[in-house]
């Protein structure tokens, strides 16, 4: 039974009563209320969203130090999402993670990472000074995906390092494949360690019984949320939960302090107070719509010639589970890339797509979208197909990961902010890098600073870069360089 109280909308209500006062303003934003927006800006997204372009005032409270509207709809978030203290964030799950690690861990410390972290994961790492150690996801070859970690793969990494007390976990990943957080909870909590989700793309996973189990209903100690990536929230709006006592409530406060904005946009804040709502009143409601649109297309996609979208079935053993309305969908068997068939279904259909990778395109299903909208995409990929097969097969390439490491030579931090130079990535065999390098999307480290390269790494990123991936932290000169430790 939802509370009464989770209808309301506190911080957005104040913002409007305060729009609505017409006070005069002395104060920033230089704007006014919108009175010295850009004439061409105003008419196209009209006036009323400048009136709620607030800066901190007693009537709209203050993130640095909630203790009004703003406090009341992060309470109203934690009750929602069963945590201890939300927190808003206004620079995406990014500082978020920057948060979660920096306030969990000190130089030196060793931290249990997933490989399948996303490259804040690795830049908050860097930052803090702590030293990871990676347990690798499993891959499967068929999807031409990374799937997710399995709970004996994160056991062995809890037995192998027994002086690391806090384990970094990324769930559900970019394709919505979630790993088995009950059993890799519920073992580390055995061991006294510390758990940390990523958990940017299931901000909605509490609130519908057939999504994947949410990081905190698995009892992982913090989550971070992009509410803006499935739900209602605006860009860059996103939420951190703290559950139970072993994680310093008030080192979080401020290590957010630290990172985030003094000046926190207010319609950001206003966005995830609505989402909040709209997720606690009628969530679960608003996703059967979109996990519906989502299998029905999935089924109309597996009935096109060469396509494969795969469903929970299709899984291999590990636990894992599935969030239904993400739509991985294979292109190898049409002799195209994902990269290019994102490309065609963008040029030719206007259809833009969340990401590609070698062999697939991702699709997310949401809450905002419409059965024609599905519609339109199953009739794109039924032209695709029809053209008949590309020029040629997609050659099949190694894992997408160097082998994991044990061991760091240096420090991530070390090896980021010490001295070091560019060399050409093919002379790059055995050097130590400084920089990380991530393809993009979805932005998964292939090296961190302190990690050795090696030739099949190389092979692994020339190979992308030939396929047009995007290829962060390699310079493209006319040879592709790279940043390494100076010997
Ligand atoms: C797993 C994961 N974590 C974190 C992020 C960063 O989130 P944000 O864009 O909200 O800063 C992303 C972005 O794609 C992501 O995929």
């Amino acid at each position: 039974m939802v509370p009464d109280r989770q209808n309301r909308t506190p911080l957005f209500d104040a913002l409007v009563g305060l729009a609505e006062s017409r006070k005069v303003s002395f104060h920033t934003p230089g704007h006014k209320s919108g009175k010295g927006i850009s004439t061409r800006f105003r008419k196209f997204v009209g006036s009323k969203i400048f009136t709620i372009d607030l800066t901190t005032l007693d009537e709209v409270d203050c993130l640095q130090r909630p203790v009004g509207v703003i406090k009341e709809a992060q309470d109203l978030a934690a009750e929602a999402y069963g945590a201890d203290h939300s927190f808003f964030l206004v620079n995406g799950t990014t500082v978020g993670n920057h948060a979660m690690i920096l306030s969990t861990t000190s130089p030196g410390d060793e931290i249990l990472v997933a490989r399948n972290a996303h490259k804040s994961i690795l830049t908050a790492i860097i930052l803090s000074g702590a030293i990871p150690r990676f347990f690798p996801p499993a891959y499967d070859c068929e999807l031409g995906i990374l799937l997710n970690v399995t709970a004996e793969e994160a056991n062995r990494a809890m037995e192998r390092h027994p002086n690391a007390r806090i384990l970094s976990l990324t769930s559900p990943n970019y394709y919505g494949v979630a790993a088995d957080l009950r059993a890799i909870v519920g073992e580390a909590k055995r061991r006294g360690i510390v758990v940390l989700v990523d958990e940017a793309h299931g901000p909605h996973l509490h609130f519908h019984p057939r999504l994947p189990t949410s990081a905190l209903d698995a009892g992982a100690d913090v989550c971070v949320q992009s509410t803006h990536k499935i739900l209602g929230g605006m860009t860059q709006s996103s939420m951190l939960h703290l559950r139970g006592g072993d994680i310093d409530h008030s080192r979080v406060t401020r290590l957010l302090n630290l990172l985030q904005s003094t000046s926190p946009s207010y319609i950001l804040m206003a966005s995830l107070d609505l989402a909040r709502m709209q997720m606690a009143t009628e969530g679960e409601k608003l996703l059967s719509k979109a996990i519906g649109l989502a299998t029905d297309a999935r089924d109309r996609i597996n009935r096109i010639p060469g396509l494969f979208c795969f469903g929970e079935a299709d899984l291999p053993d590990g636990g894992f589970s599935l969030d239904v309305t993400k739509l991985t969908i294979s292109v190898k068997k049409l002799g195209l890339t994902g990269f290019e068939a994102s490309a065609i279904l963008n040029a030719e259909f206007g259809i833009q797509v969340e990401m590609a990778d070698l062999f697939n395109v991702l699709v997310i299903v949401s809450i905002g979208d419409r059965r024609d909208d599905l519609d339109r995409l199953v009739e794109a990929l039924q032209s695709l197909s029809v053209r008949g097969p590309g020029q040629r097969s997609v050659a099949p390439i190694p894992p997408p990961l160097p082998p994991m490491r044990d061991g760091f030579h240096v420090s991530p931090r070390q090896a980021f902010f010490g001295p070091s130079e560019h060399v050409p990535l093919s002379k790059a065999d055995g050097r130590i890098s400084a920089d990380i390098v991530a393809v993009y999307p979805p932005g998964i480290p292939v090296l961190v600073p302190g990690e050795e390269l090696e030739t099949s790494t190389i092979d692994y990123l020339e190979s992308l870069a030939g396929h047009g991936a995007r290829i962060d932290g390699v310079l493209q000169l006319d040879e592709p360089q790279i940043r390494v430790v100076r010997d």
